[in-house]
């Protein structure tokens, strides 16, 4: 349900201080992890322990959380990773990220009226597209990592085999999928209990997947993308018309790229390139805020929070018009970030009327929906740091379980825009920087993020939410710098969202003070209050070296310092 309108609630709003509900965040002297979920957070404390770096704990958490959080990340899905590594003074970009499949083309979901056809791009086997995140993770431990695989993956392969404990997220995801988890026989079989949901408190074992992970463990991502199991997903795709082969699953290689990096009051805020929007976004706002020499400092002041609002809009509007996989689509990243065009840009910003979105670029409005992928951070004692977003996209992905191995397929090709103009589930709209192509990686909003003062690391963040992702961080990012939160605070504090289209203000209950409100309004703004969004991690490096961490209030993650 997150994400969704309660219009009701506009009339009721009350006001509380931002960090009213922030618990303290966790403190580590020698590592940091944060994710999603309690247990991939203890996996990630094991590899620690053993003598793994951050790269080994990052990628222990990333194969756990796609058993304990199957409904938003997992080896049948895909993302994107940002390593530091502090005696290099460098940070790397993975991208491994889904890519469509060979024989997909640009009417994929098209009816022979050119009409979009109701949910062939987020279920069933035609949406998905080819899983990344196995050879994602095996990239990263094969890279920086110190242990083997086989060692970072145990504690993955435990949890599926010993099983976990449901909880509510867990119900709630597979209750609101429950019609198309019946529908496929692999996933009511592995995500149901009796054709019904599990329960609260139930015990959820995975045979299937526990095996599919000791393969891999033995194999590497060989026996994923050449070997048995990619022979398992081959043919489950010929048998039920999706369109991946084992060519496709032969030819997938994840892709080191530079990170996009740009200023902000001082300091070095390093995110993810093309193929995924959240750099780029977050870059965009930041440059236009830091433009503002007025800047108000006082914590969610309505001309502050009206320069934030259409700085976000400007930012949304270039995406939909220009933003595709840099491999199709020349990267306008340094036309959009030149300082003359954010000058340019920000002049244009009325400060007393809000610009119309649909002045800015053409497009139909949209609609938004929950979404579910996965944030994981960890810091090692060594300084080194990994921040990592990775998906199935919807809740559930495509809903389709291959038989017999308990991998959960992604509906990722849904980020692609099916037809210009027309949004997906995330309300996003795009145009041909975006349309469907074989081998082509769909636009993606993740942004795993770090920042650096003097070059020392001071903050990494990051979060779930498709489209709220980019400013997501922005506030945590906002919250930490400028307006001296602790992390925790940082993390809980309400949100607001604009995406461009559709031209309204997304705000969290209890993010804007009535006269707030009244000043935004009298600008011109829609404000839409919604339930809350985002389940974002985010850990703090405190200038006595200590490490802060916050998981999210809003989900059911674990800082854990070590
Ligand atoms: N699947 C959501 C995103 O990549 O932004």
């Amino acid at each position: 349900m997150s994400g969704a309108a309660l219009p009701l609630l506009a009339a009721v709003v009350v006001s509380l201080p931002a960090s009213a509900a922030a618990p303290a965040p966790a403190i580590g002297r020698r590592g940091m992890v944060v994710t999603a979920h309690p247990l991939a957070s203890q996996a990630a404390i094991t590899v620690l322990k053993r003598g793994g770096n951050a790269v080994d704990a990052a990628a222990a958490a990333a194969f756990a959380i796609g058993v304990v959080e199957p409904f938003s990340a997992g080896i049948g899905g895909g993302g994107f990773a940002l390593v530091y590594e502090r005696i290099k003074g460098r940070t790397r970009a993975l991208d491994f990220r889904e890519r469509a499949p060979l024989g997909a083309e640009r009417n994929l979901y098209l009816d022979n009226r050119g009409q979009v056809i109701p949910d062939a791009s987020t279920t069933g086997h035609r949406a998905v597209a080819v899983p990344g995140t196995v050879a994602g993770l095996a990239e990263l431990v094969r890279a920086g990592g110190r242990l083997r695989l086989a060692e970072v993956m145990a504690p993955a392969i435990d949890l599926a085999s010993r099983g976990f404990v449901v909880t509510q997220r867990f119900v709630d995801a597979s209750s609101g999928r429950l019609r198309d988890l019946e529908a496929d026989p692999g996933a009511a079989d592995v995500f149901l209990k009796g054709g019904k949901p599990y329960q609260v408190g139930d015990l959820l074992v995975q045979r299937d997947l526990a095996e599919t992970l000791l393969q891999i463990a033995t194999g590497g991502d060989e026996v994923f993308y050449r070997g048995e199991i990619a022979e398992a997903i081959a043919a489950d795709m010929a048998d039920s018309g999706g369109l991946i082969t084992a060519r496709d699953l032969a030819s997938f290689k994840p892709v080191w790229r530079d990170p996009l990096s740009g200023r902000y009051r001082g300091y070095t805020v390093v995110s993810m390139p093309l193929p995924s929007s959240g750099g780029l976004l977050l870059l965009e706002i930041l440059g236009l805020l830091e433009r503002d020499r007025t800047w108000q400092r006082d914590y969610r002041d309505a001309r502050t929070l009206h320069f934030l609002i259409e700085a976000e809009r400007r930012a949304y509007a270039d995406r939909a018009e220009r933003l595709g996989d840099p491999a199709f689509v020349k990267p306008p990243t340094g036309e959009l970030l030149a300082p003359p065009r954010l000058d340019a840009l920000y002049r244009a910003i009325d400060p007393a009327r809000r610009t119309p979105s649909l002045g800015l670029a053409t497009a139909a409005g949209g609609r938004a929906e929950s979404a579910h992928t996965s944030h994981l951070i960890v810091v090692d004692g060594e300084g080194n740091a990994v921040s990592l977003t990775f998906t199935v996209n919807t809740p559930f992905g495509a809903a389709v379980v291959v038989p017999g191995t308990g991998i959960l397929l992604n509906n990722e090709m849904d980020d692609f825009s099916a037809k210009p103009g027309v949004p997906n589930a995330y309300g996003m709209v795009g145009n041909d920087a975006n349309a469907i192509a074989p081998a082509k990686i769909p636009l993606s909003s993740m942004a795993p993020t770090l920042v650096f003062r003097d070059g020392k690391l001071v903050l990494a963040a990051g979060s779930p939410g498709g489209s709220t992702i980019p400013t997501t961080v922005l506030q945590i990012v906002l919250n930490t710098l400028d307006y001296d939160m602790d992390v925790a605070a940082a993390v809980a504090a309400p949100r607001l969202h604009h995406q461009w289209l559709p031209d309204e203000v997304w705000c969290e209950p209890y993010a804007l003070e009535p006269e707030t409100r009244r000043a935004l309004f009298a600008r011109g703004h829609t404000l839409v209050v919604r339930e809350p969004w985002g389940n974002a991690m985010a850990v703090r490096v405190l200038p006595d070296g200590r490490l802060a961490g916050a998981a999210d209030p809003r989900g059911e993650g674990a800082a854990v310092g070590y």
